[in-house]
């Protein structure tokens, strides 16, 4: 299967995407993670994405597509994946199209995730994730307040861009940019809306039932 996750910044995309990822058997593609870790290892790309994620901005379209195109032509992704933060723009998603057209694929449903931005903001603020596993966790949660990641021992950082000068700003990237691809997704006749407040098993049940008509 070929998913595609929206939302705002905090809507909890990427707790969602490991879940839902291991539950179908699909690489979980998630380019915010990548840029992440090309930015730790110093490396070219890495270079390129900094100075645009410390300011909460898109990376350029030619740079993002570039790796995503990569990414996708690995074997793994062959039979299907879980693309979270990408297409990020509309000009992103018909990219997307051409280039599955281009392998005869195309994707079987975007799932949007709603919440409120006040959620989000509480969720971005409090937000720790994992430097050896990635795993993200909550100051709400045990391992949050420890820093310690409670499923392989790593320690628990702040993301940079989760300050709240860029997470606004983040915010209005999102709203300028990402939100039109709902309505492109709904033209499409892909999109299905998953409420995300709630517990994260919760919202979990919700996007895997969404996906059961579709297998
Ligand atoms: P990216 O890493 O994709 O960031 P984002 O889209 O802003 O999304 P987040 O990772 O902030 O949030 P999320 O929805 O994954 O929430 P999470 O699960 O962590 O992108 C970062 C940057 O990279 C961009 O700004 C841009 O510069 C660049 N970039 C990436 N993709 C790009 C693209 N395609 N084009 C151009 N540039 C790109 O959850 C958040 C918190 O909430 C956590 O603490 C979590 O524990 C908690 N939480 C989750 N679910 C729940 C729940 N149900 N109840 C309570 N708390 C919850
Ligand atoms: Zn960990």
């Amino acid at each position: 299967m070929r998913i595609v996750l929206v939302g705002p910044p905090g809507a909890g995309k990427g707790t969602q995407a490991a879940y839902i990822a291991k539950h179908r058997s699909i690489p979980q593609i998630s380019t915010g993670d990548i840029f992440r870790a090309n930015v730790s290892g110093g490396t070219e790309l890495g270079r390129a994405a900094k100075e645009y994620m410390d300011r909460g901005d898109l990376v350029p379209d030619e740079v993002t597509i570039a790796m995503v195109r990569d990414r996708l032509g690995q074997d793994d992704a062959r039979e299907g994946f879980l693309l979270d933060g990408f297409p990020r723009n509309v000009p992103q998603a018909e990219t997307l199209k051409k280039m599955l057209a281009e392998w005869d694929q195309r994707l079987d449903v975007v799932l949007e995730l709603v919440v409120d931005e006040d959620e989000v903001v509480r969720r971005l603020s409090g937000r720790r994730t994992c430097s050896k596993c990635s795993k993200i966790w909550h100051v709400d949660t045990d391992a949050g307040r420890d820093d310690v990641c409670d499923d392989c021992g790593g320690r628990l950082y702040q993301r940079d861009d989760d300050k709240a000068e860029v997470v606004r700003h983040r915010l209005e990237v999102y709203a300028e940019q990402t939100a039109p691809l709902v309505q492109f997704y709904a033209d499409e006749g892909l999109l299905v809306a998953v409420e995300a407040t709630g517990p994260v098993e919760e919202v979990t049940r919700r996007a895997l039932d969404a996906l059961r008509p579709l297998e």
